[in-house]
């Protein structure tokens, strides 16, 4: 009854974006992409490669060899590859969240994930989180909701997460990290976070996850 469906969530990290993006696209089949972690990937990239050192990018080496680099999502694990090797974990790590806002301000990384985005909706629609997906990949998308919650309650949720996974990180060092990406994210050139027009707001903050989904649900169906 869904096919071909695009859903795109937004909105600012740690809101919650992904887990309800993979309980519609379980509740209505249909492929989950989560953007964020194609963003990551090309961060571990950057990182991994010495491209990204103490602050500093080498953008024309970093340019070059991005032509060279292949990211694949497994649409049913949600697994990323990158070249090859399986980096779920460590696309989670602190170092990664640390420099992704810089890594996805870049033009040539946008452009270079703009395409494949696309490319994943081709053929059966799709439920996508990320920053951009309502305003600039799928403008014409079926659904749009936009994502917010105090950021107290995203970074206690988000440190609860890294805690469990067992990462060393403190609840101060995981605020500064998300309000950083936030203005980043925010004030960038191109395709900057932003609600699109035609978006629905949800603030996620009083909020329980199965409340979010059936709201979620009702509008979808409604329209
Ligand atoms: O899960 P969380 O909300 O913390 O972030 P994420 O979805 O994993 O995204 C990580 C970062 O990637 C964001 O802070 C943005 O800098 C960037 N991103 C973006 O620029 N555009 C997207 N569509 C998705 C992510």
């Amino acid at each position: 009854m869904n096919s071909r469906k695009v859903i795109a969530i937004d909105g600012y990290a740690s809101t919650g974006k992904s887990t309800l993006a993979k309980m519609l696209s379980r509740h209505y089949h249909l492929p989950f992409i989560d953007s964020g972690a194609l963003y990551r990937g090309v961060t571990l990239f950057a990182l991994e490669k010495g491209f990204l050192k103490d602050n500093e990018l080498d953008q024309k080496a970093f340019n070059g060899a991005l032509k060279g680099l292949s990211l694949r999502l497994e649409p049913d694990t949600g697994d990323l590859y990158l070249n090859g090797e399986n980096v779920s974990q460590k696309i989670r790590l602190p170092q990664v969240s640390d420099h992704v806002s810089t890594i996805a301000a870049l033009s040539v990384v946008r452009e270079f994930l703009l395409l494949q985005q696309r490319q994943m909706a081709h053929e059966n629609g799709l439920v996508m989180d990320g920053r951009d997906i309502g305003t600039v990949v799928f403008p014409n998308a079926d659904h749009k909701f936009f994502f917010t919650a105090r950021p107290e309650v995203r970074a206690q949720r988000r440190y609860e997460e890294l805690k469990a996974q067992g990462q060393e990180t403190t609840f101060e060092e995981v605020l500064n990290n998300l309000i950083h990406r936030d203005q980043t994210d925010s004030s960038r050139e191109v395709a900057p976070l932003r609600k699109a027009d035609d978006a629905i707001e949800i603030d996620t903050s009083e909020v329980t996850t199965n409340q979010v989904f059936a709201h979620l649900i009702e509008k979808i169906d409604a329209k």
